[in-house]
């Protein structure tokens, strides 16, 4: 037999060259090309490829896209209303954070419902599983542990448990054996997850893969997955504390503006049904200059959040700006709102923006919480505990409307805030025992919390 053809694949993006490159000619990475084997012909048949005929739309049955509960609402939001029979779930996070521990607690659920279920686990072995098993309260007797990470052996056994839910722990350890190249690599995964979408589709099982990511998304697997499965859901969180958020990246059967709340706790993920008052757990007692709530929207969940902000004059060279939370350039255009309409002099400052909790916020309907929180630091005065902020920015300084006003002030009524500043605005929405004060510009608001 000749020798095996090789090629060259971006650890980063996938990109295939047959001679080595220093830069990607797909995303621009330096130095990412790893040789491997070529695939042959036979293992790269497409997971779609099923020989079937073009079917008229209306034609097409949909008795099997039933939603089934995974038992955790935080994540059936995520994945839009339960899991898919038929789809591929890819679920990627840091080290160490729990992805393991989520799966086992889905694969728990299902099967207490008398539903069979298989953890294939390349990374642990079945003594290991059964302990957390213990420690998660997922014994159960249709729960079935395979520590393996050969794909042929893997498929084989598929066919004898029959299982309505496969997790694949994780996508990096699979190999399929008539390739070369070792577990983990471009083609590796690329090849075991087509392999797992056939699976998959053919036997209407839905199959949740776990993948590692580092920072730097440098590792073979997710990006390159990315593309090809049905949902891609990333785990993520600070180590050092123990909530947990799921956010969908990409869904094939729902929206992706949905995040999962989770706590870690000894027993296992917990699921933070009230996470307003979870991010603002410590809130009340706060009395410092720097700090605004803000009500933000996760998806169709309004989510309080506090709001901070240090300002201290720069001590050499250029000023420091830096964010946790918020985006950079956000936060740089709204110090430059603060500075030209009112004054504050800001440029020989370093300024710290930070959300409380390690949460996330894109949108910006929090932009008036930025810009409260840097004044009141900057001028050493409170913002008293009982007020939330809401309001997008303009560079006249005005204040322009949000979205789901609604929704933030009726939570932040709920939670027993008794005022909240918005955006003038046509309807005004009331709740009681929350005073509502609208505001054209950002001076305006200003005018009504410092007075
Ligand atoms: N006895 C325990 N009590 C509380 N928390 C625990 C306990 N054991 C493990 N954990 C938590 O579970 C986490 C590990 O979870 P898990 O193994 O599911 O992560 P993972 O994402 O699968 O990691 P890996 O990338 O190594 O596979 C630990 O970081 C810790 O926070
Ligand atoms: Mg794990």
């Amino acid at each position: 037999m000749s020798a095996k053809k090789t090629g060259f694949y971006c650890n980063a993006c996938g990109h295939f060259t047959s001679r080595w490159l220093g830069r990607c000619a797909g995303c621009g990475e330096w130095n990412t090309y790893v040789e491997e084997t070529l695939p042959t012909g036979r293992e790269s048949r497409s997971a779609a490829a099923g020989g079937e005929a073009p079917v008229a739309v209306t034609e097409v049955s949909l008795v099997d896209d039933e939603r089934r509960s995974t038992g955790m609402a935080e994540l059936d939001r995520v994945l839009g209303g339960g899991l898919v029979p038929g789809s591929l779930v890819l679920l990627g996070g840091d080290p160490g954070i729990g992805k393991s521990t989520l799966m086992l607690q889905v694969a728990g659920t299902i099967s207490s419902g008398g539903s069979r279920v298989l953890y294939v686990s390349g990374e642990e072995s079945t003594r290991q599983i059964r302990l957390r098993a213990d420690r998660l309260g997922a014994v159960r007797p249709e729960l079935y542990l395979y520590a393996e990470t050969d794909l042929d052996a893997i498929e084989k056994q598929v066919g004898k448990v029959n299982p309505l839910l496969m997790v694949v722990d994780s996508i990096q350890t699979m190999y399929g054996p008539d390739l070369g190249s070792s577990p983990g690599s471009v083609s590796q995964v690329r090849e075991c997850t087509a392999r797992l979408m056939r699976l998959a589709k053919e036997r209407s099982i839905s199959v949740f893969v776990v993948g590692h990511v580092t920072k730097e998304g440098m590792i073979a697997g997710p990006r390159v997955m990315e593309h090809m499965v049905d949902v891609v859901l990333y785990f993520e969180g600070e180590r050092h504390q123990s909530f947990r958020i799921l956010r969908g990246v990409k869904n094939r059967f729902g929206s992706t503006n949905e995040i999962g709340i989770f706590e870690m706790s000894g027993t296992g993920l917990r699921e933070v049904t009230n996470p307003s008052s979870f991010f603002l757990m410590d809130y009340a007692h706060r009395d410092a200059a720097g700090s605004v709530v803000v009500p933000t929207m996760e998806g169709t969940r309004p989510l309080l959040v506090e709001m901070q902000a240090l300002v201290s004059p720069t001590s050499f060279g250029v000023p420091r700006r830096m964010t946790t939370g918020v985006d950079h350039n956000r936060t740089a255009l709204i110090m430059a709102v603060l500075e030209k309409r009112l004054g504050l002099m800001l440029g020989n400052c370093d300024a710290y923006v930070n959300v409380v909790g390690g949460v996330r916020i894109d949108e910006p309907a929090v932009d008036l919480g930025i810009a409260v929180a840097l004044a009141s630091s900057f001028r050493e005065r409170v913002i008293d505990g009982n007020t939330v902020v809401l309001g997008e920015l303009g560079l006249t300084g005005e204040l322009r409307p949000v979205s789901a006003v609604e929704k933030r002030v009726r939570e932040a009524a709920r939670l027993g805030f008794g005022r909240c500043i918005i955006p003038r605005q046509k309807d005004v929405p009331a709740e009681s025992g929350l005073q509502i004060m609208q505001a054209a510009t950002l001076a305006e608001a200003f005018e009504l919390l410092f007075g």
